[in-house]
């Protein structure tokens, strides 16, 4: 019999290359047809490498899902950015790669944030997700998210909706 390691845990700069191909892998798929494609492209490039690098090093939240050596996914969160609405903390981001999809990491990985945040007195907390992305919708509504405002982003000449969810303390 052999065990298979499975292990959520916060990222460290050596980790920015592995988190920046998950996160090309991830986008990728959750938002062709979504976001114009040369948008798409831009936002992932962007966030090569370097980006992941900085960001760690200068002390944003990454947790991230390892599967044996591989990062199969990821999630950063800390204060809620939006001040008129009255949570704690937010998670910005949560991906999978494609095949770790739908085998309750997600869930698994939220609960990790979730967690995290709380130890440092983030109780109640909000994550904005695109309208059109349904996976996403039903994954948080799922998790017992109230969908609980609504606003709008500009990707090139198309605008798209989203959807905020929030989980009181
Ligand atoms: C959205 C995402 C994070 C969900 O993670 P996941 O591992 O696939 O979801 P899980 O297997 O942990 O599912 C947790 C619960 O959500 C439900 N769920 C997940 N996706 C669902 C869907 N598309 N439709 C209905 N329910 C869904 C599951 O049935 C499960 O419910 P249960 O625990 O009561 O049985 C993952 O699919 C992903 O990375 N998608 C692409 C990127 C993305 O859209 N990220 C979110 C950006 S805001």
């Amino acid at each position: 019999m052999s065990t298979v390691l499975i292990e959520i845990r916060r990222a460290k700069t050596r980790d920015a290359a592995a988190v920046a191909e998950c996160h090309d892998e991830a986008w990728r798929t959750a938002y062709q047809g979504i976001i114009p494609g040369t948008e798409l492209e831009k936002l992932i490039v962007r966030r090569g490498p370097a980006w992941w690098e900085s960001a760690i090093r200068k002390g944003s939240r990454v947790a991230l899902l390892q599967f044996e050596d591989k990062i199969a996914g990821y999630a950063n969160y800390g204060r809620n950015r939006a001040r008129s609405l009255y949570y704690d903390g937010e998670i910005y981001e949560l991906y999978l790669r494609p095949e770790f999809q739908g085998l309750g990491f997600g869930r698994r990985l939220f609960t990790a944030a979730r967690r995290d945040l709380a130890h440092s007195a983030l109780k109640s907390l909000i994550v904005w997700a695109l309208s059109e992305n349904d996976n996403a919708v039903e994954f948080y509504r799922a998790l017992g998210g109230k969908a609980v405002a609504r606003s709008s982003e500009k990707f090139g000449t198309r605008v798209l909706d989203k959807v905020a969810f929030g989980w009181q303390s």
